[in-house]
């Protein structure tokens, strides 16, 4: 198997940082509003954890923004989601290459609407050079699928099965230059993973805070990274191995 990177252990600030964003229904529901008020008010967080994260100097930061599941919404929450996507793209491309923020997606792309699409298509190439932090939107994604899509490939190209590794597989994922994360955050208290990055959090540490998505900003970011800093990341490995010189 691929040795998971114990010199990665030491590092105080992880490179990269995937996000389950939960809560926005039960933030608007406190307020006797309509959920889709609650994802609105999500885009602020986003626009927040962005530059967290790019100040900490995460390298990149993977957000769980539409799941394969989400589709079965009723339709109103569906088509504001979409809406909601293709404005935040339109209007926020600029401040994040002046950011230098990239914007990346992952997901079953072809199955968002052609509007969204191109939208996202736009900011990709609007932010393309940019190199501070990578902004990864997860979008129709699904952890099972992309794992299925990955043997679809590997089948397709006919792999020997024999000869098959974990590189050989990473390859084949939807982003497969990518660091794994190292720091795995979720809110609004579930403890689940919700068939985000399967493959890739492998030996992520998690951080389940109660605070709801809308209400998860700058300060609340900076306590997952420093409760991450606290971690001891050992990949398996014994406390006094990790000490040793490589
Ligand atoms: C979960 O809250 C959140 C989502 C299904 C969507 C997340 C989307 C956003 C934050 C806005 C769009 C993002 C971008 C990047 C433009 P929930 O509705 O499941 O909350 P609940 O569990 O309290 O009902």
């Amino acid at each position: 198997m691929t040795q998971p990177d114990p010199a990665a252990a030491g590092g105080a600030t992880p490179r990269h940082v995937a996000v389950i964003m939960d809560g926005n229904g039960r933030w608007a529901r406190l307020r006797h509003w309509n959920r889709v008020r609650g994802h609105r008010e999500g885009i602020e967080s986003v626009r927040a954890v962005v530059r967290a994260a790019r100040r900490a100097g995460v390298q990149v930061l993977t957000l769980y923004a539409f799941s394969s599941e989400n589709w079965g919404r009723p339709t109103y929450e569906v088509r504001a989601l979409m809406g909601l996507l293709r404005r935040f793209l339109r209007t926020e491309a600029p401040s994040l290459k002046e950011q230098g923020v990239r914007v990346r997606a992952i997901g079953a792309l072809e199955q968002l609407p052609a509007e969204a699409r191109a939208a996202l298509a736009w900011a990709e190439s609007e932010t393309r050079e940019c190199r501070d932090l990578q902004l990864v939107l997860a979008l129709s994604y699904g952890g099972r699928e992309e794992i299925l899509s990955a043997l679809r490939g590997l089948l397709r190209d006919g792999t020997d099965p024999g000869r098959l590794d974990e590189e050989t597989f990473r390859r084949y994922l939807y982003a497969p230059d990518l660091p794994d994360p190292d720091l795995l955050i979720r809110t609004s208290g579930e403890m689940r993973v919700s068939n985000f990055l399967l493959w890739q959090i492998a030996y992520a540490e998690i951080y389940v805070t109660d605070v709801l998505w809308p209400d998860f900003r700058e300060a609340e970011f900076e306590r997952a990274l420093e409760s991450y800093a606290r971690r001891e990341r050992r990949f398996g490995l014994t406390t006094e191995q990790l000490k040793e010189e490589p």
